[in-house]
């Protein structure tokens, strides 16, 4: 615990020193760069100060919100809802108002943040608090923002413009409500359905996390403007891969996977100039992250010049100690952490008063907190936060939050995002021919459309697909059987009678998938800690799926999740199937779009759909020997590959050209194939471009994602999809793992998906 009477003592005469020379010092003098202003701010800081910018707490609210429900007792020796015991809000307070917290987060209103500059305005230095929030898809952890797509079915769009703007919004709706500090994006390669955090991904594939990693990461950044908030690629390392697929357990991969698979993405955003970056739960190779020296300072500092922070994830320090065990004490964790690079503590007590201990005894030299502090107090003022209004106005606020602008975009995101998977013909509909429609699943008429990291949102902001269903099909006879929200609690009766229904109807609808709200934490099935096992619909929805299917009539089944789901005889038996990820506060709106033909699908899938989870990391880009000897009674090929997604219109690729046949090492090569709309309405086609390197000393992947772009055509149009391939795209880590190009034949691919008959194909050498 901190040392509350001296610090207080300390505090009293420091101000006054303090304010006898406010006028003229550096650091609070704008026109000084703000490198002399750091070193200015640093020199008058005391250790305590130090270590307390290094540190993070939850918000008070967030605290008293576990402090109301239980007694002082239990809130002593409570460590799982009350985060900090022994501790209250008020005593939270207090350190703010002595300069000893840094920053906060789980701060969700106006009037909290305000308060708490308010409180940290009253210490001796007056450093303004850095506060972040996990505005993942729209800062909607907090209510009244706008909610878009999650991360995973934004890259399904393919649209990097998108992705940017997306970021871009919400990073003004942050900095209205006094936030400054986003912990997205999340730029792990995600190649396991099981890992319930699959939805706040990119996806499988390294170049498309990347661009969409980068797009995100300049969109919240931009100029550091008074309306950008600073950027946290996360989480450094591998998290995304752990065994058994399940958050936090350990990761053991080669060194080669982590730089060809993992590492890019972040390499992307170090380069891209992302201010922070967040360490990963799990350990990797034996190593827990958060104290993982080789990648902290090895490969981020040394290698990739990040001169950003590095803030850790939620008490992983403290797993050092209590699950990890590298550390025998917390005090030991903490040491552990810094020495091998961390620079802020996310979050909670024992950091400020263990880690000035660890100071006065010599074994972190005070250089080593001085380095972690500057970064910090670097990125205070890259983001204007000593020079800007310390407080901000919650009416101007809402003119800026959930404004049609940003509305619009959360629409059209939606649109753009929602991949069309089967359809025998039945999609469009035609509310002619379909005049009795039932819609029923468990994500028919609930919140959940918006996915992970949201919480719950004023309903006249949301639209449910039971609601987008009645504003486009206006002529639609429209019957909703309710099956709850919770999936592993399906009532048999309303399965029945969702069944019963099916049979009068012309049409069925069932709305499938997770759950994934936080507000119910423990009864989710999808999202952030919801590793399963199987990838199965969960709860009656097979059997209601089936048991409607049996009716006999038309059924359509449209998904709702973050991760991948296992759903062969789904997509093999009804007539129509969607996966719409998890598509927003206008999920709803987009989806019925689609179902009418208001709006063609354009979306392809960002990862590959496995029929059931034996077939985890059955991946696109796998290496050749995958399936040489193949599984003895089930299918090698995915479900839906990565890539895939199908239109209302049809789109033929003619024949693929390079502008030469040969090239030397510094030379690139053009390719150009023309796309025509050969179908009957105008659409989007997302083309792609894939490389093989055809013999190679290391195995390479049997084919890799290299370029893609996005080309709207009306019906009979043909254009020229044209791209480079430069030298960058044919490199590779030989052996030594050294950066490589070998001499050899290139096979380029280029059409519709990542299957290889979707591919036009040619070949050229590299001398
Ligand atoms: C997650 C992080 C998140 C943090 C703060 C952790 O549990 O792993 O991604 O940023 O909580 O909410």
């Amino acid at each position: 615990m901190i040392k509350k009477t001296i610090v207080a003592g300390l505090v009293l005469l420091n101000f006054c020193i303090f304010t006898s020379k406010a006028d003229n010092l550096i650091y609070m003098d704008k026109k000084q760069p703000i490198e002399k202003r750091v070193e200015d701010l640093l020199n008058r800081m005391t250790l305590e100060e130090k270590v307390g910018q290094m540190n993070q707490f939850v918000g008070l609210e967030h605290m008293r919100g576990a402090e109301s429900n239980l007694s002082e007792e239990e809130l002593k020796n409570n460590t799982a809802n009350a985060f900090y015991p022994g501790v209250t809000s008020f005593d939270v307070e207090r350190w703010t108002q002595e300069g000893l917290i840094g920053s906060f987060l789980h701060v969700v209103t106006i009037k909290e943040t305000n308060y708490l500059q308010s409180l940290a305005m009253k210490s001796r230095l007056k450093i303004p608090l850095i506060i972040g929030i996990d505005a993942i898809h729209g800062n909607a952890n907090a209510p009244d923002n706008t909610v878009y797509p999650t991360n995973i079915g934004l890259a399904c769009s393919f649209d990097t413009t998108m992705a940017y703007t997306i970021a871009h919004q919400t990073a003004k709706e942050m900095r209205s409500m006094n936030l400054h500090w986003t912990f997205n994006p999340n730029v792990e390669v995600a190649r396991d359905p099981r890992w319930g955090r699959v939805g706040e991904t990119f996806g499988e594939d390294p170049y498309l996390v990347e661009k969409m990693g980068v797009a995100t990461t300049q969109g919240y950044q931009g100029n550091f403007g008074p309306n950008d908030v600073l950027a946290c690629i996360k989480h450094f390392v591998a998290g995304s891969e752990a065994i058994n697929g399940a958050n936090a357990a350990p990761a053991d991969l080669s060194e080669r996977t982590l730089r060809e698979v993992f590492f890019p993405p972040f390499k992307a955003g170090v380069d891209a100039g992302a201010g922070t970056l967040m360490t990963a739960h799990n350990e990797v190779n034996g190593i827990p992250a958060h104290e993982n020296e080789w990648l902290m300072e090895d490969v981020l500092r040394k290698e990739w010049n990040f001169k950003g922070f590095i803030v850790s994830d939620w008490m992983d320090i403290e797993h050092l100690y209590d699950m990890q065990h590298t550390a025998t004490s917390l005090k030991e964790a903490f040491f552990q952490s810094i020495m091998a690079g961390m620079d802020m503590h996310m979050h909670g007590v024992y950091w400020n008063e263990y880690v000035c201990e660890l100071v006065k005894e010599g074994r972190i030299q005070m250089s080593r907190i001085d380095e972690s502090v500057r970064r910090i107090l670097y990125a205070k003022f890259k983001l204007g936060l000593f020079d800007l209004d310390t407080y901000c106005d919650p009416e101007a606020s809402m003119k800026v939050r959930l404004c049609e602008e940003h509305r619009q975009t959360a629409l059209n995101a939606a649109r753009n995002s929602i991949v069309l998977l089967t359809n025998n013909g039945i999609l469009p509909l035609d509310e002619k021919k379909y005049k009795k429609v039932m819609i029923t699943g468990i994500n028919a008429n609930d919140q959940n459309i918006m996915g992970d990291w949201t919480a719950l949102q004023n309903d006249e902001n949301v639209i449910t697909v039971l609601d987008g269903l009645k504003m486009v099909a206006k002529n639609t006879d429209i019957t909703f059987v309710d099956q709850g929200w919770d999936p592993r609690n399906m009532d048999p009766a309303k399965v029945d009678e969702a069944v019963r229904k099916a049979k009068d109807a012309d049409l069925n609808i069932v709305i499938a998938g997770e759950y994934m709200m936080r507000f119910r934490w423990s009864e989710r099935t999808g999202g952030e800690d919801t590793d399963r096992s199987d990838i199965n619909l969960v709860g009656l929805q097979q059997e209601l799926i089936e048991k409607i299917k049996a009716s006999g009539k038309p059924t359509v089944v449209v998904l709702i999740s973050g991760r991948p789901l296992g759903v062969e005889w789904i997509a093999e038996n009804v007539d129509a199937l969607i996966n719409a990820w998890e598509p927003g506060m206008y999920g709803g709106q987009a989806i019925a779009e689609i179902l009418y033909g208001l709006v063609n699908p354009s979306a392809k899938l960002a990862v590959t759909i496995p029929r059931h989870v034996g077939q985890i990391q059955l991946v696109y880009n796998h290496k050749p020997s995958l399936s040489f000897h193949g599984y003895k009674l089930s299918e090698n090929t995915p479900l839906f590959p990565f890539g895939y997604g199908l239109s209302y219109t049809k789109y033929q690729y003619g024949i693929i050209k390079l502008d030469k046949q040969e090239i030397t090492e510094n030379e690139s090569v053009k390719v150009s194939i023309p796309v025509t709309n050969v179908g009957d309405r105008e659409g989007t086609e997302i083309v792609q471009l894939y490389i093989r390197d055809e013999f190679s000393s290391v195995t390479r992947p049997v084919k890799e994602l290299k370029d893609f772009t996005k080309v709207a055509l009306a019906p009979g149009e043909t254009k020229i999809v044209e791209f480079t391939i430069t030298n960058d795209k044919l490199r590779f880590l030989g052996k030594r793992l050294d950066q490589m190009i070998e001499p050899g034949t290139f096979k380029v691919m280029a059409g519709s998906s990542s299957k290889d008959e979707d591919l036009k194909t040619a070949v050229f050498t590299l001398k």
